[in-house]
């Protein structure tokens, strides 16, 4: 969702730039750009449409190095696109610079008020180059130096920064001050790592990582002045803010496949120990209670307290952590019998929804930075209402304003088509449900037992789904023309045949739906013919007649079926199954409440193993971005 970076600092600085946004490339690919001093104090600016490898063969090899000693100061920023405003071609590519090269600037966000902006600056005769919102910060920024004395850019950039509407993070620079580097966040994350006279601004701490272990976290609405002599930091109304300069925890990104063709496959792949890891310490016998002591409470938060006092949950999220959340709902009110509501972050904020403080919020975020996500975290706790993230960023800007922080410890993931970090959420959730039916009293000790018993196997049921993940690739060959595919369950499955469909649309670009296999005849059942591929999950349980019985009402209509079932399921009904469908995938015998966790995994492995037969770009598909930080 646009990454940013700035480097001030005596090391050759193109170099840098360009190593700190691969670690941004998660955020977008539409575009890449940077723009240094040079000895001349002039800004050298290079763009290229596309990802950040089209940047680097553009570079003259010498650029940034510096002509001059190793004592010269070098000072560069740098940016990836993910286009909001403007298409992704090379104009609309960050930085942006006045029309006088005097002040170069790259951005994170979106600029609401961007048109009655341009419309005023461009009546003034500033001529604008780009499509995009962020230009007319970097006009209004000149225009109000050019109108100051030139000797205080603080108090222009919050002269300028009160005009401004929306989300932003800023890095710039400007010619008359060649020595500062200038950080601002609004509503979208920027972070400053700080070296031994160096200092590298980023949107995300892995950016940083490798390059120093102290960092400082930006608040909404303040701007850093960074300069040689270290960093002061003011906020809108020009007081200054003492610093706070934490230690870094987090490694640097492990750029590395091990072997596999994508990032994706080897995330699938790395499933079982994810569980493993998300369950180690929580879930440690089926007779011993579920530890589950947050990684972090803010506030002062008691999470004993917080979680015995809540009469009601409601999860919230975006996408794949939507989806999580969904089988949450079905786990934890079968669990713990309090009414669990999931709506999307983006709907959720704008609602003026009814919480209080006996409402648990619980907000699902990989990253722990989609901005919808981050402002319903924000209006829940206004309303009083306390705040439980379930994230794979404890640095994240969720955390640290959530009051209780769960860790979802699926690792780093790179691929931006979600896979391990679902299932590891999906563990916390688990998890959460079982505490609360463990202190509450509210499920019969031994379901509980055999509940915690069958998630510790999950680990080698998934093992043994991956065992053979080719058995997919004929099928993905196979339906891989297809236009239009429905993937139809019902109960706890529902949420993964939306996985499932997100997963495909997502890496192959085929319209895929998710659909209540029982909604299928209120609706969608109007479309089916031979041409739309209908895949069914059916576990044995509370549903599966019902399933299969619309399973063959899809086959009625001339739909190809596709059947995702239980190898138990396999021998028991094996008749009216082999009637059904024409082609059949199995998963291991596993309890329906926790099937999601691995009927879920030959769905990653059919939109996989699709998208490579249709030769889309797996880890990087057209349009996404890993972290979505504008609403
Ligand atoms: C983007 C990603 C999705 C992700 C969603 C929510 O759309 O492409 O994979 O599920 O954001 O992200 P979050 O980090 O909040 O889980």
């Amino acid at each position: 969702m646009c990454g940013i970076v700035g480097y001030l600092g005596k090391k050759p600085v193109v170099p840098l730039l360009v190593d700190s946004l691969r670690h941004l490339e998660y955020r977008g690919y539409d575009s890449a750009g940077i723009a240094y001093l040079d000895d001349e104090n002039l800004f050298q600016v290079y763009k290229a449409c596309g990802k950040l490898v089209n940047l680097e063969n553009i570079l003259p090899e010498a650029a940034g190095n510096g002509t001059e000693s190793s004592s010269t100061l070098h000072l560069g920023i740098g940016h990836i696109r993910w286009a909001t405003h403007g298409a992704a071609n090379e104009i609309n590519a960050h930085p942006h610079t006045s029309n006088d090269n005097q002040i170069a600037l790259v951005h994170n966000g979106i600029i609401e008020n961007f048109y009655e902006l341009r419309q005023s600056l461009a009546a003034e005769g500033v001529q604008f180059s780009s499509d995009t919102d962020t230009e007319c910060v970097v006009h209004l920024l000149n225009k109000l130096n050019k109108a100051s004395d030139g000797s205080n850019f603080i108090q222009v950039l919050q002269q300028a920064l009160k005009q401004l509407k929306g989300a932003y993070a800023l890095t710039l620079a400007s010619r008359d001050n060649p020595d500062r580097l200038y950080a601002v966040r609004n509503h979208a994350p920027l972070v400053i790592g700080v070296g031994s006279e160096e200092y590298l601004v980023a949107s995300d701490a892995v950016a940083v990582a490798s390059h120093h272990n102290k960092i400082i976290y930006l608040k909404d609405r303040e701007i850093a002045e960074i300069s040689p002599e270290g960093v002061r930091i003011f906020n809108l109304d020009g007081e200054e803010v003492q610093p706070i300069i934490e230690p870094l925890n987090i490694g640097p990104l492990q750029i590395d496949k091990k072997g596999f063709k994508h990032f994706m496959m080897k995330e699938i792949h790395e499933q079982p120990d994810v569980v493993r890891n998300s369950l180690a310490g929580r879930l440690v016998g089926v007779d011993q209670p579920i530890d589950l002591t947050p990684q972090v409470s803010n506030n002062g938060s008691d999470p004993t307290a917080i979680l015995n006092q809540i009469d009601r949950i409601v999860i919230t999220g975006c996408g794949t952590s939507f989806n999580a959340g969904l089988v949450g709902k079905y786990f934890i009110e079968e669990l713990v019998r309090i009414p669990v509501e999931v709506e999307s972050a983006g709907e959720y904020r704008y609602r003026n929804p009814v919480v209080n403080k006996k409402t648990l919020i619980v907000a699902m975020s990989q990253s722990g930075e989609t901005a919808d996500t981050l402002e319903a975290v924000r209006q829940s706790s206004q309303q009083g209402a306390k705040v439980l993230t379930i994230t794979n960023r404890e640095d994240s800007s969720i955390a640290r304003e959530a009051d209780i922080v769960l860790s979802a410890r699926a690792g780093v993931e790179v691929s931006v088509c979600a896979t391990k970090t679902f299932v590891a959420q999906i563990i916390v959730l688990y998890l959460l449900g079982l505490s609360l039916a463990e202190t509450r009293g509210t499920y019969p000790t031994e379901q509980l037992q055999a509940l915690k018993s069958g998630l510790l196997k999950v680990p080698t049921l998934i093992e043994s789904v991956l065992s053979n993940p080719e058995v997919v690739q004929p099928l993905a060959k196979k339906y891989g023309h297809a236009r239009d595919l429905l993937f139809i369950a019902r109960g706890i499955n529902y949420p993964v045949a939306l996985e499932g469909a997100l997963k495909l649309k997502e890496i192959s670009y085929i319209h895929a739906e998710g659909y209540s296999a029982s909604e299928l005849k209120h609706g969608p059942i109007a479309m089916l013919d031979e041409d739309i591929p209908v895949l069914s999950i059916l576990v044995p349980g509370l549903v599966f007649d019902k399933s299969l019985s619309n399973a063959q009402e899809a086959k009625a209509r001339d739909a190809r079926s596709i059947g995702l079932t239980t190898t138990d399921a396999m021998v028991d009904q094996a008749g009216p199954l082999e009637d059904t469908f024409e082609d059949i995938l199995t998963i291991p015998q596993v309890p329906e409440l926790l099937s999601p966790l691995v009927a879920t995994v030959p769905l990653q492995l059919f939109a996989y193993y699709i998208a490579e037969h249709l030769g889309k770009d797996v880890d990087q598909p057209r349009n996404l971005a890993k972290s979505v930080t504008v609403e």
